[in-house]
């Protein structure tokens, strides 16, 4: 029922998984340790690697994932520390039906380095963001937010773990609850199959 989508170490990938959300395949851009986390777990893995060259085709790119996911037939797409910017194709297939984790409170520190520019800005506190995912990067409907202290200490390594601990308890749950509320707008539809 849902494709996780990661590039890295994969530990937000394996709170989902130990969450025993119904994850069927796992797509990864690069070989990554989050493929070894899905080989444990015995969830099929489908490698749709990318090009870091310059003159990357990102629209390209988008129809390999999803010629790569359209055979598991995902209801839900999570992304799960994914490090590619997904095209218009994907998001036109999947409307509304990918949900992503970042390292922030969106709408501050958007992008890649959000835990390096929540250091750089001096801020108290950051945290995590669990929303709709859209063409525009971290930009779509948040579903959940949790502040998480910023020490005096801390470098970007630090304060990203703290996060993530977080993030893997806040994401399993936002999952669930959008999949509940997928689950009872389709009954309400008279579905005969429901996510
Ligand atoms: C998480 O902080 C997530 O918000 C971000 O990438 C990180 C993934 O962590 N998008 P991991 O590779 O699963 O440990």
């Amino acid at each position: 029922m849902i494709a996780a989508l990661a590039s890295g170490t994969g530990t937000i990938l394996e709170a989902l998984i130990s969450a025993e959300l119904p994850i069927e395949v796992v797509l990864v851009d690069r070989p990554c340790a989050a493929e070894k986390v899905a080989e444990r777990a015995g969830i099929p893995i489908e490698l749709v690697e990318r090009s870091f060259a310059p003159g990357f085709d990102r629209d390209a790119y988008s129809e390999s994932i999803l010629a790569a996911l359209a055979p598991h037939r995902p209801r839900l797409i999570a992304m799960a520390g994914f490090g590619t910017v997904l095209g218009a194709a994907v998001f036109a297939a999947y409307a509304g039906r990918i949900l992503n984790t970042h390292p922030s409170l969106l709408p501050a520190f958007k992008g890649w380095h959000a835990v390096a520019q929540a250091l750089g800005a001096g801020v108290s506190e950051t945290g995590c963001t669990v929303h709709i995912a859209t063409l525009e990067v971290d930009a779509g409907p948040i579903l959940a937010q949790e502040a998480v202290p910023v020490y005096s200490d801390d470098d970007e390594s630090t304060l990203h773990e703290r996060i993530k601990q977080v993030e893997r308890r806040l994401y399993p749950t936002a999952i669930r609850c959008f999949l509940a509320g997928m689950q009872a707008a389709g009954a309400s539809r008279g579905d005969k199959e429901v996510p």
